[in-house]
C-alpha cells in the first residue's frame, strides 16, 4: 500500500511537473488532490512542451489519472483542456473526476476579480481564475458539487439556491449573469463530464488495497498553505501532503514518501512578504538565466535566495523524506551564493516564520555566504561532476533543511535530471 506524493515546497512553480513526469513513468495511477487550473504545470512529452493546469500530468504516460475532491473544477477550463490533449493525440478517457470535488462557475472569476479590485493595494494578487470564491463557498456550505453538477435537476436547484446569495454580497453580478444564462451553457458541459464522474476515494482505497503504485501531484507550492502559508497572501487550500488526505479521500497511512520539489534559488508570483528576496541586478540574472515567468499568468515571477526557514517550514507540513532540486544550473557564472539560514527578528534568532504578515516583513534574512562556480553544469550526469563548489552548495542545503537532497536538475530536459536515490513506491 504506497503511495507517493511529490509537493512544491516553496511558493509554487518549483518544476513539479518534471519530477511528477519522471515519477510517473513508475506509477499506476496519478492523482491530483488540490488546487484548480490556477496551477500550470508544464511537461516535456514527445519532444513536444505541454502545458497544463488541471489534469494530472500522469495523462502522458497513459495511466488513469484522478481528479480528487480537494480540487475546485472549472468546467470549461476542463474540457478545454481535454480538448487541447486530445488534438495532440492524447487519450483522455482515463480521466476519473471526484464527484465530491467543487465546481468553478462563472460567477466565481467575477468575484475573484471584485474582491481583489476592493481589497485595493492589500489585492493578494491571485490567478483570478475564481479558486478563492469557489473553496469559499465550499466551507460557507453552499458550493455545488460535481456530483450535483452532472445531475441536471439538482444542478438547477442548486444554482437557484447559490446565485441569489451571491447576488446579496456582490450586485454587481445581477448585471452580469442569469441562472438561466449559466445552466442553459453549463449543463452542455456537464453533459459531457459526466461519465468521467465517481466517487474516487473508493477507487482509490481499492487501488490501494491492490498494491497499486499511486502517485499524488501537488499543485502550487507550500508556502501558499491557508494555514502554514504567508496568510491571507496563500492560496485557499493545503498544497502540501497535509492536503492529500483531505483532498483525495484517503488516510495518512498511505503515503510512504513526500518528496519536495525546490529551486536552487527561491520564487513568488503575486503579493506577500518574501524575506530573500533580490531587488538587484542578481534577482535579474536569475529572473533571465530561470526564464521566471508565469506559466499560468505569464507574469515575471519575483526572485530571491535560498531560505532554508522556509523550505524547513515546509518540510514539517509535509514530512518530506527527500527534495529535488531544481534549476541549479541558473546559478552558474554567480561569484557569490548565499543562503538564507535564519531570520533575526526582535533582536532574537528564528528558525520558523512569524505567523503575521507584519511579522514576516520586519525579519531579516541571516545570509551565509558561498563561493560560487564558473562552470556550465548543464551537462551534467552525476554528483561527482558537479563542480566542488557546486556539490558544497548542495551539502549545506541539505544540512540547513535537515533532509536529503534526493535528485538534482540541470536543465529542461529529462535527460538533465540526475537522480541520487530511488524513489520507490
Ligand atoms: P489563487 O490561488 O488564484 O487564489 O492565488 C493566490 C496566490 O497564490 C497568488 O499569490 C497566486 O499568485 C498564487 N498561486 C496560485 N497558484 C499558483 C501556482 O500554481 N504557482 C505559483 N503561485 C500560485
Amino acid at each position: 500500500m504506497a503511495g507517493v506524493v511529490v509537493v512544491g515546497s516553496m511558493w509554487g512553480d518549483e518544476g513539479k511537473g518534471k519530477v511528477t513526469d519522471y515519477l510517473a513513468q513508475k506509477a499506476d495511477i496519478v492523482v491530483r488532490y488540490v488546487g484548480g487550473n490556477n496551477a500550470g504545470h508544464t511537461i516535456v512529452y514527445d519532444g513536444k512542451k505541454f502545458a497544463l493546469k488541471l489534469i494530472p500530468s500522469g495523462i502522458f504516460s497513459g495511466h488513469e489519472v484522478i481528479m480528487g475532491n480537494g480540487m475546485v473544477v472549472n468546467p470549461k477550463a476542463f474540457l478545454e483542456e481535454v480538448k487541447y490533449l486530445n488534438d495532440a493525440g492524447i487519450d483522455t478517457s482515463r480521466i476519473r473526476v471526484s464527484d465530491r470535488c467543487h465546481v468553478i462557475l462563472p460567477y466565481h472569476l467575477e468575484i475573484d476579480e471584485l474582491q481583489e479590485k476592493r481589497k485595493g493595494d492589500k489585492s493578494i494578487g491571485t490567478t483570478k481564475r475564481g479558486i478563492g470564491p469557489a473553496y469559499t463557498d465550499k466551507y460557507s456550505r453552499i458550493g455545488i458539487r460535481m456530483g450535483e453538477f452532472v445531475d441536471e435537476e439538482l444542478f438547477l436547484e442548486k444554482l437557484n439556491e447559490t446565485f441569489p446569495l451571491k447576488v446579496m454580497e456582490y450586485p454587481e453580478l445581477a448585471d452580469l449573469f442569469t441562472i438561466e444564462g449559466i445552466y442553459n451553457e453549463y449543463k452542455e458541459y456537464a453533459k459531457k463530464i459526466k461519465p468521467l464522474v465517481c466517487d474516487t476515494g473508493i477507487l482509490l482505497d481499492e487501488y490501494l488495497r491492490e498494491d497499486k503504485k499511486v502517485l499524488f501531484e501537488g499543485a502550487q507550492g507550500a508556502m501558499l498553505d491557508i494555514d502554514y502559508g504567508t496568510y491571507p497572501y496563500v492560496t485557499s487550500s493545503h498544497p502540501g501532503a497535509n492536503g492529500v488526505s483531505e483532498g483525495a479521500g484517503i488516510g495518512p497511512l498511505y503515503i510512504k514518501e513526500a518528496i519536495g520539489i525546490i529551486k536552487a534559488y527561491t520564487t513568488r508570483v503575486g503579493e506577500g512578504p518574501f524575506p530573500t528576496e533580490l531587488f538587484d541586478e542578481t534577482g535579474d540574472f536569475i529572473r533571465e538565466q530561470g526564464h521566471e515567468y508565469g506559466t499560468v499568468t505569464k507574469r515575471p515571477r519575483r526572485t530571491g535566495w535560498f531560505d532554508a526557514v522556509v523550505v524547513n517550514q515546509s518540510r514539517r507540513m509535509s514530512s518530506l523524506t527527500g527534495v529535488s532540486l531544481m534549476l541549479l544550473d541558473v546559478l552558474s557564472g554567480l561569484d557569490t551564493i548565499k543562503i538564507c539560514s535564519a531570520y533575526k527578528y526582535k533582536g532574537e534568532i528564528i528558525h520558523g516564520l512569524p505567523s503575521t504578515v507584519k511579522g514576516v516583513e520586519e525579519v531579516e534574512p541571516i545570509y551565509e555566504e558561498m563561493p560560487g562556480w564558473e562552470e556550465d553544469i548543464t551537462n551534467v550526469q552525476s554528483f561527482a561532476e558537479l563542480p566542488v563548489n557546486c556539490q558544497n552548495y548542495i551539502r549545506r542545503i541539505e544540512e540547513l533543511i535537515h533532509c536529503p537532497v534526493v535528485m538534482f536538475s540541470v536543465g529542461p530536459d529529462r535527460k538533465q535530471t540526475v537522480v541520487l536515490r530511488d524513489i520507490e513506491f
